[in-house]
């Protein structure tokens, strides 16, 4: 790239947690996907991390929104804003000399074609002058190191703050794909997709006011406690992964017992998670060198093949 190319290139994962930008395989944007408003003007206070710090401190001047929900994109006007705030934190303090941004954005793989054009008019909006898209499985696969051209059925599992996305893929397409989309956020830090681990984690204490005194106080939270709640997402999941082995024609699904399933997106870093489908299927399920990065590294490799993967999309 550099001072004498006409067009910067970037790749963004739009996550309904968390967006990453990448340029030239160098992560530059890695925040929450949050922005703050001023509430009467709607004016951008600011994007990312320092939106979230005001999205914990309720404001009347400050509107904080989250502008994707379910994996898409929810409110139009603060998706394009917080898109325009990303890139402008990408190109740093230095102009980009470049007049013509070329993109590769990931969405997820059961988007409608007006959540894909809400998608393009956004990032067109905030620059783009040459947008492809990636369905986001794939862009995952390709993250973790498939090779999604192979004559060769692999599976992966994209589980991440918004949608859990499961793929069949094989010369270069999605076969066949399932995805849930989950309203509400699996919560972390002491979470488990088992009752019982054998290092387990301290309890994780949560600070609130006491209802009868509202005096403050502290609650300690057990993984186990945890356990159970994720539980049932947990079983969704796995039941998808199921039925998506049951829909998989016999050579592909023969490659895949093989070849293991692998587990991206943030929930792949679910304690026991792997343990517990593995148990569940007889399968073994590989997790993402680096889960929550996986989708924004394909998508970076994707950008790099636009003549190669005629699966972007247009
Ligand atoms: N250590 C961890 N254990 C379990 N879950 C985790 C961990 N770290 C992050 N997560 C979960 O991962 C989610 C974020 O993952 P990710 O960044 O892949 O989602 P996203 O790409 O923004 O969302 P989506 O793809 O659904 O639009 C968060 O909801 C968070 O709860
Ligand atoms: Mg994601």
């Amino acid at each position: 790239m550099g001072l004498f190319s006409f067009t910067q290139e970037v790749a963004i994962d739009l996550g309904t947690a968390n967006t990453i930008i990448t340029c030239n395989d160098k992560m530059v944007v890695d925040e929450p996907s949050v922005i703050a408003l001023d509430a009467r003007s709607d004016k951008v206070l600011a994007v990312g991390k320092v939106a979230r710090e005001m999205y914990e401190k309720t404001h009347p001047n400050i509107r904080t929104v989250r502008p994707l929900r379910e994996g898409v994109i929810a409110d139009f006007y603060a998706a394009e804003q917080m898109i325009r705030g990303f890139i402008k934190m990408a190109s740093g303090r230095k102009r980009w000399f470049a007049p013509s941004l070329r993109m590769v954005i990931g969405i997820p793989s059961g988007s409608t074609e007006v959540e894909i054009r809400a998608v393009r008019d956004s990032a067109e909006h905030a620059g783009g002058r040459d947008v492809y898209m990636v369905f986001e499985p794939m862009a995952a696969a390709i993250g973790v190191g498939i090779d999604v051209l192979a004559p060769e059925g692999n599976m992966i599992v994209d589980i991440g703050g918004g949608t859990t996305e499961i793929a069949v893929i094989s010369l270069g397409g999605i076969v066949s794909n399932k995805s849930i989309r989950m309203a509400g956020r699996i919560k972390i830090n002491v979470g488990s997709a088992l009752t019982v681990l054998e290092d387990a984690p301290e309890d994780y204490v949560v600070h609130g006011p006491n209802q009868m005194t509202a005096l403050p106080m502290e609650v300690p939270v057990s993984y186990q406690e945890i356990a159970h709640c994720l539980d049932k997402s947990i079983s969704k999941i796995e039941a998808a992964i199921l039925s998506a082995l049951e829909q998989t024609p016999p050579e592909l699904y023969a490659d895949i017992v093989k070849n293991g399933i692998y587990l991206a997106g943030g929930g792949a870093m679910l304690r026991g998670l792997d343990k517990r489908l593995r148990d569940k299927m007889n399968i073994q399920f590989h997790i993402a060198e680096d889960p929550l990065h996986a989708v924004a590294k394909g998508t970076g490799v994707a950008l790099k093949n636009i003549e190669k993967f005629n699966f972007l999309i247009r």
